[in-house]
């Protein structure tokens, strides 16, 4: 075989034109919560539809390898990919439309991770947030917790995607894998598009004691799929704008986690009259609550429903082949990513 001609540097610095593609991740780690669904699941299943309209990939992804990050229970770990998967799937992620897999099933995201580890500064790491809070105070901390980052850079770049619906605590992860993106292309050669990120208008929901972000790791969350009553009881104790000490004080909704709620899930007149009622304590923030609740049913319920009804060993069958899908488009990238960094004996593997 005649060995590859190396690149000139005009290629290397070529611009990337990359098939328009989404990408989003989730971990199984713990119960699914309203946070990751109004931050994200529910953005995926629109952007999801409105992809499928035009003819676009999207690809969602349930990332048990950066599970596994932090210490956990192995059999705990399978079911919870399970569970979360039906949980994506009741949400309308539907695996017969989209490429919905379990990332371990594709082992090429760790083979890209080590490859992109090579073009990565550990400095870079080392300021990550997420990195800092997960592993403050802890007796042992993983290297792959470090690492973390360069994974999930490799998760988006292995399917060359352009698109990727997060969360806001996701932003500096996804800001690094724009970057590794970039120092690959100008060192090995133009392989990868710059991912982009997609927001909600909630893109930051605290958790119930009001200390920090909405988080499984802090158990501050309400699960989406709990029963009404169990929902509201955390709904209710959901902590609102500090200074409403008292039912006659009025208000900031502006800073308040209920209303950054009602921006996903109520109409723009209800959003009005929150508003209203809060700045001149004409509600309690009990009265804006239960409508929060309400609208909360109206897009839950079914989802809840249909969660139900859904068969395990079907959904499972799905993965099995979608993983499938996706390792076609992860082997090509690899191939061009060991040819572009000079691997392997020069013949396919
Ligand atoms: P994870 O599993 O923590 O969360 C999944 C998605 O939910 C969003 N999210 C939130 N949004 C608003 N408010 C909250 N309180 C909240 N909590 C979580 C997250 O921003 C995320 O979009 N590292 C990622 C998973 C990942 C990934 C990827 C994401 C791995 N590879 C590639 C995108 C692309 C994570 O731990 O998300």
């Amino acid at each position: 075989m005649v060995p590859p001609i190396p690149m000139s540097s005009k290629d290397r610095r070529k611009r990337v034109v990359a098939k328009p593609r989404i990408f989003s991740g989730i971990q199984p780690t713990g119960g699914f919560h309203i946070g990751n669904w109004l931050g994200a699941v529910r953005n995926w299943v629109a952007l999801g539809n409105a992809a499928k309209e035009s003819g676009k990939d999207a690809f969602f992804c349930v990332v048990d390898a950066h599970a596994i990050t932090v210490p956990y229970e192995p059999k705990d770990l399978r079911v919870r990919i399970e569970e979360l998967a039906l949980d994506l799937v009741a949400c309308g992620i539907d695996p017969r439309e989209h490429t919905l897999f379990v990332q371990s099933d594709v082992p090429e995201h760790m083979e890209l991770a080590w490859y992109l580890a090579a073009a990565t500064p550990m400095g870079d790491l080392g300021r990550m947030t997420q990195f800092k809070d997960k592993s403050d105070g802890k007796d042992f901390v993983s290297t792959a917790l470090f690492t973390y980052p360069i994974l999930m850079s490799a998760d988006i770049l292995l399917y060359k995607a352009t698109e990727v619906p997060v969360g806001d605590d996701q932003l500096q992860h996804l800001e690094l894998a724009r970057e590794t993106s970039r120092r690959f292309n100008h060192r090995f050669g133009g392989i990868f598009p710059e991912p982009q990120p997609l927001l909600t208008k909630a893109t930051r929901i605290m958790g119930l004691d009001g200390d920090g972000k909405m988080s499984k790791s802090k158990g501050n969350t309400i699960p989406l799929f709990d029963e009404p009553k169990a929902f509201w009881k955390k709904l209710q104790g959901a902590f609102t704008d500090p200074n409403r000490k008292g039912r006659e004080d009025p208000g900031n909704p502006e800073i308040c986690n209920i209303y950054t709620m009602h921006k996903e899930l109520s109409t723009a007149e209800e959003q009005e009259t929150v508003v209203k009622n809060c700045t001149t304590a004409g509600w309690g923030c009990y009265d804006c609550k239960m409508l929060l609740h309400a609208n909360f049913e109206k897009e839950v319920a079914p989802l809840r429903e249909k969660r139900k009804s859904l068969n395990v060993i079907e959904v499972r069958e799905a993965l099995h082949e979608n993983s499938k899908k996706a390792r076609e488009i992860a082997q090509e990238t690899i191939r061009e990513v060991r040819e572009s960094m000079g691997l392997g004996c020069g013949l396919p593997r």
